[in-house]
């Protein structure tokens, strides 16, 4: 296949951010076309996904369209994903792993369908190659995708492979952490650019505030990954993408400093010794340690700059017995905290308990709807004036 040919590209994401993933896609200068709840699709060729894998903050995966048809039986389907040139595509030295999302009458177990896809590629590259890849579960080299619906299967190539969400810096998660890709979207609802300080109290292991130095540094977060499903097809283009990574380096490091503009601090603090040290070791590995300021404190202790700037916080919102009581008295000192020592300031409480949020007592100037693992959770957003009214939400 040429890899300068083009298809259909549809970037998934978790429920909630497709808006985002629209605006990256943007701003990359791409024209984007439909989308559903957790998808959103855009024409490009193989240079394109490279460059989606490289540069998408919000996304879980960049899927290439290599084949769409009709079909009503497992025979069929295995008919049809044998008659493409995977020889091309995959060298009988790789491994290839298949994910089935199944949704027809035809069938009803998507192992076994994922089983027919794998079985048409190998039996097909053997026949071609006389040597038969590897296959397996394994999504760190060829992924290969099937959706089928109803009558409609659309095969693709998965070229990030593994989640693009996992940016690889975590090597410390500590309670509750968020995905990154959803850290990112808050970070963008919040319209944070990095020009003036973001203060983010209860920081966890640091998401939150290590995907703001990302994106205030203008530094993509594929930047992070060494490893992505098109690295192991046949059409790779290393010299393409090392300079596509060049590129984005020399962008981010203009941001950095050199160019003239250097982010305001980012303070992230929690109660939790081990969260900060946690954060610190996190934001090593995402190479922007430089700049957070960590500490440990109670939140309500975070040193705030004076002027203006961004609070994101994200406390617990757990629902074990026992635990709202202790809760409610957090949620009410967070409200209190923002009154008295944030004037000036624009404050986000990123929770999934809408009682809890009642607690905080200031009124929202806006709220985003987020999902985080199936819960239905808002961005809360408060003008934090000199003065702020104290009134419920
Ligand atoms: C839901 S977790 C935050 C997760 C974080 N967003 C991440 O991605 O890792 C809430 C954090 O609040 C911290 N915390 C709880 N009570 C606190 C307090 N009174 N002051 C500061 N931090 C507190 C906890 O230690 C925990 O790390």
């Amino acid at each position: 296949m040429d890899p300068k040919q083009k298809s259909t590209i549809l970037i998934t994401c978790s429920a909630g951010l497709v808006d985002y993933v629209r605006r990256e896609v943007e701003d990359l200068g791409y024209q984007s076309g439909e989308s559903h709840k957790t998808g959103l699709e855009m024409q490009g060729d193989q240079y394109d996904a490279m460059r989606l894998n490289l540069h998408l903050r919000t996304a879980y995966n960049v899927l290439f369209l290599l084949k769409q048809f009709r079909c009503e039986s497992p025979e069929e389907l295995y008919g049809n994903v044998i008659e493409l040139s995977w020889e091309d595509m995959i060298s009988p030295d790789e491994y290839v792993s298949v994910v089935s999302r199944v949704n027809t009458e035809h069938v009803n177990n998507s192992m076994f369908v994922s089983l027919k896809v794998k079985d048409a590629i190998v039996d097909r590259i053997a026949d071609k190659t006389g040597s038969r890849p590897d296959s397996g579960k394994d999504r760190d080299k060829v992924v290969v995708q099937l959706y089928w619906k109803d009558d409609l299967c659309r095969l693709y190539l998965n070229t990030s492979g593994l989640k693009l969400s996992d940016r690889g810096y975590r090597k410390m998660p500590h309670t509750a952490p968020l995905r990154e890709s959803l850290a990112a979207a808050i970070i963008m609802a919040t319209g944070y650019d990095g020009s003036e300080p973001l203060i983010c109290p209860m920081c966890g292991s640091g998401t939150l505030a290590i995907e703001a130095a990302l994106i205030a540094s203008r530094r993509a977060p594929g930047l992070l990954r060494g490893n992505y499903g098109f690295m192991h097809t046949k059409y790779f283009d290393r010299p393409a993408w090392q300079q596509m990574r060049n590129e984005a380096l020399k962008k981010s490091k203009a941001r950095g400093g050199k160019a003239g503009f250097t982010p305001a601090r980012i303070i992230a603090t929690d109660i939790d010794p081990q969260a900060v040290e946690a954060a610190r070791k996190n934001a090593m590995t995402a190479g922007v340690s430089h700049l957070i300021d960590f500490d440990v404190c109670d939140f309500a202790e975070t040193v705030i700059p004076p002027g203006t700037g961004t609070i994101v916080m994200n406390p617990e919102y757990g629902l074990r017995v026992g635990q709202m009581q202790k809760l409610k008295k957090t949620y009410k000192r967070i409200g209190d905290f923002f009154k008295q020592k944030c004037a000036g300031y624009t404050g986000y409480v990123f929770t999934g308990n809408p009682a809890l949020s009642k607690v905080i007592g200031l009124r929202t100037s806006r709220r985003f709807e987020f999902y985080n693992a199936n819960i239905e959770c808002r961005l809360l957003k408060y003008e934090l004036y000199a003065g702020t009214k104290d009134k419920q939400a």
